[in-house]
């Protein structure tokens, strides 16, 4: 007896391992930007690496190529979001609705191109999938695709959560604590940031609602008129992995579907370029790393500030590492600012002698200073650039620049604030060791949950009830509407004997 059980265990751990061993992997990139590439790459590599095949979407083709990894080129057809100019960056990027409207835009667009793209549909309609994995960003139009295979759905964000899919998730977003995603305050401490938090909550929410009607639309052009609308799809994702963590950004509740993966995408130290390492290895005060990520075009600045930040590093005694895309050479470039186009930002800040990351605040970055330890001046920009930077002023491992008033004094004020005081590094190294202290790391929360997914079809269990309420429901209406007229009438009737009897 004890024999067949344990043969009938074993093919059933084999058999579910064949299954897992070699699951096919379907995923959507849908927004062509290298922040988001980041974190869907890395969790693609992770579960290629652990024996599953990749067909993925995207605008990023694999550099090497590899015999279970597909790639479906939409390069050509894609803008990608790099070197925006100035005025698109602080008029469209920055306010936070005109901001959700783009994203909504452009990933609309894009699942329309992919949706329309004869490659795709071949895929769809000859091969097997048994798990999609897509990104929720601006809009839920690609969720389509787990219903239209009939597989569960994965849903990645590639920054903290978004405010505008909170609710649908039952995820706790109260804005009396929990601070929206574009709200640059991690904390609300007063009367007037719980009203800003509840407003932006607000007219996020229902922007969103509005712009996304199109979702629905988008998804039975192609899939069929008798599909489900969007939100019903969008509450049936399985698992939302979001590239973030709660040592640093301020803990909240978390549904139990959404699973933490900050820093999914560092990886092991690689030995730098011999000629950064000398530079760096020879600064005798040390190294200040300069990096406003892909979006904005350095040489693009306003001139008063770009003038600022040369004149203002031409005074201080550290070295300079400066990303800085331009072909054309910098102007007035001082002796002691190093440019390159590229530079592997992650390696540079763990050398010990580099003392300072200038940054715009990307999540990616944001991350990689938390991990390497390393101080940081904040240069925020939009989307949640604030509130990433904010929260190294909250941690005390950094300070804040503001475009609006920029001026040589105040920037090089901060800098060496930051540099001559030890508080910064040693609370930057704290914050480096609770973001690292962790049971299991972000590869394998990938991992395990992603085959926890496709062990147990979606695992639909794991989701909150709330899901399937009703608005009046959730906040309880219906009862506080029956209690009250329960207690009018009973004390109607209370009165009614009271004044017939005496
Ligand atoms: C591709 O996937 C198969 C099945 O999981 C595996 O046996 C094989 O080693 C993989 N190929 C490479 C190059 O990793
Ligand atoms: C100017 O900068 C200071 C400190 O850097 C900041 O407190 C203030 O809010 C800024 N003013 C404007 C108008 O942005
Ligand atoms: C919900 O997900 C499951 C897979 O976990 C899928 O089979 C089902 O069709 C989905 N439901 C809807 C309404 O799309």
């Amino acid at each position: 007896m004890m024999c067949l059980y344990m043969t009938l265990f074993i093919s059933q751990v084999l058999g579910m391992t064949n299954i897992l061993n070699a699951a096919e992997i379907l995923a959507v990139s849908p927004i062509p930007g290298t922040s988001h590439w980041n974190v869907m790459s890395s969790v693609l590599e992770i579960l290629m690496d652990r024996g599953h095949k990749i067909t993925v979407v995207s605008a990023f083709p694999r550099k090497i190529p590899h015999e279970n990894y597909t790639n479906i080129d939409i390069s050509n057809l894609v803008h990608i979001s790099v070197a925006e100019p100035w005025e698109k960056v602080i008029g469209v990027f920055q306010p936070p609705v005109s901001c959700l409207h783009f994203l909504n835009d452009i990933h609309q667009k894009i699942c329309q191109i992919i949706y329309s793209l004869p490659e795709f549909q071949r895929i769809l309609s000859t091969k097997r999938f048994d798990v999609v994995i897509t990104e929720l960003l601006g809009s839920r139009c690609d969720l389509y695709l787990g219903n239209y295979l009939n597989i569960p759905q994965i849903a990645i964000v590639s920054s903290q959560m978004l405010t505008w899919y909170q609710e649908s998730f039952d995820n706790p977003a109260n804005p009396s604590y929990i601070t929206p995603l574009h709200i640059s305050y991690p904390k609300s401490e007063t009367f007037i940031h719980r009203l800003l938090s509840t407003i932006n909550y607000l007219t996020i929410n229902i922007s969103f609602k509005y712009y996304d009607n199109r979702a629905t639309e988008i998804g039975r052009m192609f899939f069929g008129e008798n599909k489900p609308d969007a939100e019903t799809l969008l509450r049936n994702v399985s698992i939302v992995f979001l590239n973030t963590h709660s040592s640093y950004d301020l803990p909240k509740p978390l549904a139990n579907n959404f699973k933490e993966i900050g820093g999914i995408h560092l990886k092991p130290l690689k030995p730098l370029p011999n000629d950064l390492q000398k530079i760096i290895d020879e600064a005798e005060h040390g190294v200040i790393y300069f990096n406003l990520g892909s979006v904005t075009r350095m040489h693009d600045l306003p001139t008063n500030i770009q003038n600022g930040f040369k004149e203002g590093f031409a005074e201080l005694p550290q070295k300079v590492l400066w990303k800085y895309e331009s072909d054309t050479p910098m102007t007035g470039q001082p002796k002691n600012v190093f440019t390159r186009k590229w530079l592997p930002q992650y390696d540079i800040i763990r050398h010990p002698n580099v003392k300072l990351f200038i940054s715009h605040g990307g999540n990616s970055g944001v991350i990689e200073a938390i991990s390497a330890g390393i101080p940081v001046l904040g240069f925020p920009l939009f989307f949640d650039q604030p509130r990433n930077l904010e929260l190294f002023k909250y941690w005390g491992s950094g300070l804040l620049l503001d475009y609006k008033n920029f001026t040589k004094q105040i920037f090089l004020e901060k800098v060496k604030e930051i540099i001559n005081n030890h508080k910064f590094k040693k609370n930057a190294m704290e914050l480096s060791r609770k973001f690292h202290d962790r049971p299991i790391s972000p590869q394998d929360t990938v991992v395990y949950w992603t085959e926890y997914v496709m062990r147990h079809n979606g695992a639909h269990h794991l989701k909150s009830n709330a899901i399937n309420t009703l608005w009046y429901q959730y906040f309880l209406i219906d009862i506080l509407g029956t209690i009250v007229i329960i207690l009018f009438i009973t004390i109607s009737i209370f009165f009614f004997i009271k004044k017939k009897c005496f």
